[in-house]
């Protein structure tokens, strides 16, 4: 099952996320393949797609949601999944933070299945006037690398069961899936 993972990232933390739910749809035995927006030529070759957005003022980094209106027909036929990230510090971990206002009318918009806010990352030294004030007050790497693994987890068991015609696993309660 050949499974695209798409990103709209300024500043590198989520393509870093995107490459963690990658490598984990891979040691599952998918076929995912990483690629920037701009690069993916045909949608329609995947039976899967991964997208993820960055979150500035609430709203996906435009990369990202220019990808998601442009394959709009497409991507309505296929399983979809989205993340976001995300917050500088721990909340993202601390319980399931809902998709934004915006990243809701996305996901409504394709028939998206899921949805997870991960933590996100700010340096100290972020380029432009706002990032370098927020800077100030919320730095760090807040990438929980155990909460995408099982995020990417549980989306491979539910791409698995679709391939082998099983049922669709459920999904556990999110505070028996955060600890
Ligand atoms: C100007 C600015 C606005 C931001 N707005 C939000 C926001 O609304 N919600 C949020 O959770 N994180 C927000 N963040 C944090 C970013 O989402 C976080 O740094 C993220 O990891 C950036 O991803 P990127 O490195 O892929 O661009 C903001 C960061 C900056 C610099």
């Amino acid at each position: 099952m050949r499974v695209l993972v798409t990103y709209g990232s300024k500043r590198g933390g989520t393509e870093g996320i995107a490459r963690q739910v990658a490598e984990v749809l891979r040691g599952e035995g998918l076929d995912a393949e990483v690629r920037p927006p701009k690069e993916v030529e045909d949608v329609a070759a995947y039976d899967a797609v991964i997208v993820g957005g960055a979150l500035y003022a609430n709203r996906w980094y435009r990369l990202a949601r220019r990808f998601v209106h442009r394959h709009a027909g497409v991507l309505r036929e296929k399983p979809v999944w989205f993340f976001s990230s995300g917050p500088l510090d721990s909340s993202a971990v601390e319980g399931e933070i809902a998709p934004t206002h915006q990243v809701q009318a996305l996901m409504e918009q394709v028939g998206a299945r899921g949805h997870m806010t991960f933590g996100g990352r700010l340096e100290a030294n972020a380029k432009g006037f706002i990032a370098r004030a927020m800077a100030r007050e919320h730095t760090g790497d807040w990438r929980d690398s155990g909460h995408i693994r099982r995020w990417a987890g549980s989306v491979a068991a539910e791409l698995k069961a679709r391939q082998e015609g099983r049922p669709i696993p459920v999904e556990p309660p999110p505070e028996a899936r955060l600890h």
